[in-house]
């Protein structure tokens, strides 16, 4: 299904509602709601007011990890470009495609630039971006797809050279064990042209882990309480947004932030649509997002159990953020 006229410079096809989609609320919500613990899948945040709050995020003191490799990607995105010729670029998790722009800009200044293919959950953050794109590179086509990223088959230009782009440190909010499958299911649709480049948030102190997903304004708290609203209007579920409260905390020994919602009484969750009713202790948790941190030698791993071969690693000065570039040996 695609949703723009023939002859526009833009093509996103909505996978989401496809047959066998990973992006299934209704069962996702029950089974993580009546899971121990109890767990919601972070991609659905993304509704149009997510996309919006992550954006705010993003721009927050403390939430360095944008800064950081925005900074790699100004310096480095040239050198990235010049080694692997992509004459497109397949963004995974691409939303508002911010910095996006800056490969963009490498690629169109070296006369490549051909097309811009985003693979992302979120119907507005997708929409958006696109339209920007195609306004300030006229001679870009977008040929994306909203939907899951965890099935990368099908991706947009097959048969040309790709840069394929996975920022932010998305990988990060992976199961290690999903973020290997993802990336073999990556490596998998990969030719010998084509180069991986993947964001890398790196292990560092725990109190500036732990400030930067629990802001001084209250954004990433909005943020995470967005998924319950989230379920009140697509499934008609009844969660008291003021019962719950935002929670970050480093798990040094499996090397992430952990995001949760505590409950701040004993209450009832009813969900008819699903057939849900559960109990939720005052103090008991709602996990809903992880965020792993990387060092060289675990992204390095990482990298190699699902067959990839790391070309290149490059941090920002202060060492917070790595960039790597990978490639699919033949
Ligand atoms: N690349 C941007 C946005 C990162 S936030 C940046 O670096 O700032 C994560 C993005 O991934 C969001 O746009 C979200 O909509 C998308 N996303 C999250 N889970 C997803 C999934 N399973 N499949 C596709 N997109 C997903
Ligand atoms: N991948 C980024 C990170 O782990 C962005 C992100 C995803 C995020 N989910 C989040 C940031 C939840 C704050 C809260 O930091």
């Amino acid at each position: 299904m695609t949703d723009m006229p023939p002859g526009s410079r833009i093509v996103l096809r909505n996978t989401l509602r496809e047959h066998e989609s990973p992006f299934d609320l209704a069962k996702d919500a029950r089974d993580g709601l009546t899971a121990v613990p109890r767990t919601l899948p972070s991609k659905y945040f993304y509704d149009a007011r997510g996309s919006h709050l992550f954006e705010m995020i993003t721009r927050l003191p403390e939430y360095y990890l944008t800064r950081a490799e925005t900074e790699i990607l100004q310096r480095e995105s040239g050198r990235f470009v010049e080694t692997s010729r992509p004459r497109v670029l397949v963004e995974f998790g691409s939303g508002a495609a911010r910095k996006t722009r800056i490969l963009l800009d490498a690629m169109r200044e070296r006369g490549l630039l051909e097309g811009y293919g985003p693979v992302d959950v979120s119907v507005d953050a997708s929409r958006r971006a696109a339209q920007a794109l195609i306004r300030d590179y006229p001679d870009m086509v977008v040929e994306g797809v909203i939907g899951d990223f965890e099935r990368p088959r099908n991706l947009p230009f097959s048969g040309r050279p790709r840069l394929i782009a996975f920022l932010g440190s998305t990988i990060g909010n992976l199961e290690t064990v999903q973020a290997q499958a993802f990336l073999e299911a990556v490596r998998a649709e990969m030719t010998g042209a084509d180069a991986f480049l993947i964001g890398f948030d790196l292990v560092k102190e725990a109190t500036v882990l732990e400030r930067a997903y629990n802001d001084a304004a209250g954004v990433t708290a909005r943020f995470n309480l967005n998924v319950l609203r989230v379920l009140n209007r697509e499934l008609g579920a009844s969660f008291d947004l003021e019962a719950f409260r935002h929670r970050a905390e480093w798990n040094a020994g499996r090397s992430r932030v952990e995001m949760h919602l505590e409950s701040l009484r004993e209450q009832r969750i009813l969900i008819p649509a699903i057939g849900l009713d559960v109990t939720v202790r005052e103090g008991e948790t709602i996990r809903t997002e992880l965020s792993h941190k990387y060092t060289r030698e675990s992204a390095e791993m990482l990298l190699g159990s699902s067959g990839l071969a790391l070309e290149s690693w490059c941090t920002d000065e202060a060492r917070r953020f790595a960039l790597a570039l990978a490639r699919a040996p033949r």
